[in-house]
């Protein structure tokens, strides 16, 4: 059982893959862009768990799998990490009709993007993405980038992947917090712009945390399919795409105030700050507080943080995280940008927020 999702972009359109299994056969769908020597880019972690099955599948199709094994963690997103990798690639004389897979979570997925994007000029890379956060957000769209000392992301491009393949098999190794994290990002697709799929993961969703494999491809699947859709409208981010960071703004406030540290997620500060968003457009009369109320719930149900004081340790002062939404990236001349809802599956963007409103919500 498999879905396929078409990312149409013109020439540079491509197909996202969910099921379980696929990494097994995933030769068939890589052979149409593998030519000679393939890199396939890993962290140790998951190269433990799932390189086997992708560098026999490889092989048992004459295409030779040459892995490249990083370090874990956001600092191998980093300018020394890249430096490392594209040295890697140069070393194995890829060249630019050659493919470089990436497989791994939204870490390996951005850098490896991006070294593909940097290296010769361009070189096309495929996404297996192997933990829930990146199946459903990270290993499609086309973003990359890597860290750097002045914030998260701020050197990347976009650089559409060949090819996505997301075998859901894979999360039933992935640490049960790291899931839940994943999982803000699906439900945020509901309230963002589906509400019957909201109602279909309040009823549904504990089962495909649970492993249940018709539920968490239709997750993925469907996740995948709305975040397609607006990516073939939006590539470049010059409007709708911004409703992709529904609870984002507060999220990367939450996540900074919390120094990017084990006590907050980034999927955990999303869960929070989809909340926040939900409250905030209640007070300012655009939603009935209920759907705030309603969302947070669903959280709480599968065990995900839905309020600042979930967050283990000392709470975050409402003006430090003002002060650290003032350096995100989204802010355009000065003014906060915030992805609102009017309801339910319905979010909207406005620059228009009274910070006093904000100020509420974050002491509330
Ligand atoms: P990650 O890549 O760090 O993976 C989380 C942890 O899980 C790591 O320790 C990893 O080794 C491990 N892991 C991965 N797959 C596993 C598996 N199947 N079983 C067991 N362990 C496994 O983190 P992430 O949450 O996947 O991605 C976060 C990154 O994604 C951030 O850098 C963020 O900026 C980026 N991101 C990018 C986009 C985008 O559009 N490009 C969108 C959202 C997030
Ligand atoms: N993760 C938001 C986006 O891809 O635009």
């Amino acid at each position: 059982m498999s879905e396929t999702i078409r990312v149409g972009l013109g020439d540079r359109s491509y197909d996202i893959h969910v099921g379980a299994g696929l990494l097994a056969r995933s030769s068939e769908l890589l052979s149409p862009f593998a030519r000679g020597t393939v890199p396939v880019v890993t962290d140790s972690h998951v190269a433990k768990l799932h390189l086997d099955p992708l560098v026999a599948s490889l092989t048992q199709a004459g295409i030779k799998p040459l892995p490249i094994v990083l370090a874990p963690g956001e600092g191998t997103k980093s300018f020394a990490g890249l430096e490392r990798l594209t040295t890697e690639l140069l070393r194995a004389n890829v060249d630019r009709g050659g493919l470089i897979v990436a497989l791994g979570g939204g870490v390996i997925g951005d850098l490896v993007g991006f070294a593909a994007g940097v290296l010769k000029r361009g070189v096309d890379f495929a996404q297996i993405p192997t933990t829930l956060l990146s199946q459903v957000d990270s290993s499609v769209g086309g973003k990359t980038a890597i860290n750097v000392p002045e914030g998260k992301n701020l050197v990347g491009m976009f650089h559409q992947p060949r090819i996505v393949i997301a075998d859901i098999a894979t999360l039933k190794t992935l640490p049960r917090r790291e899931l839940l994290a994943g999982y803000a990002e699906v439900v945020k697709y509901g309230a963002l712009g589906d509400a019957e799929f909201f109602d279909w993961l309040e009823a549904n969703g504990a089962k495909a945390l649970a492993g249940d494999a018709a539920a968490l491809t239709r997750i993925v699947a469907h996740s995948c399919r709305m975040k397609a859709d607006i990516v073939a409208r939006d590539e470049r981010e010059t409007g709708e795409r911004a409703l992709l960071n529904l609870g984002h703004t507060f999220g990367h406030a939450l996540e900074a105030a919390t120094g990017f540290s084990d006590r907050l997620l980034h999927g955990e500060g999303v869960a929070i700050g989809t909340v926040l968003a939900l409250n905030l457009s209640a007070k300012l009369g655009l939603s009935p507080q209920t759907d705030a109320t309603r969302f947070a719930k669903h959280l709480k149900a599968v065990g995900l943080p839905a309020a600042i004081a979930d967050i283990p340790g000392p709470r975050p002062e409402a003006d430090t995280l003002i002060a650290a939404m003032a350096h995100d990236k989204k802010v355009k001349d000065g003014k906060l940008t915030f992805v609102l809802a009017k309801g339910l599956g319905h979010a909207f963007t406005s620059r228009d927020v009274p910070l006093d409103a904000v100020r509420s919500v974050l002491s509330a």
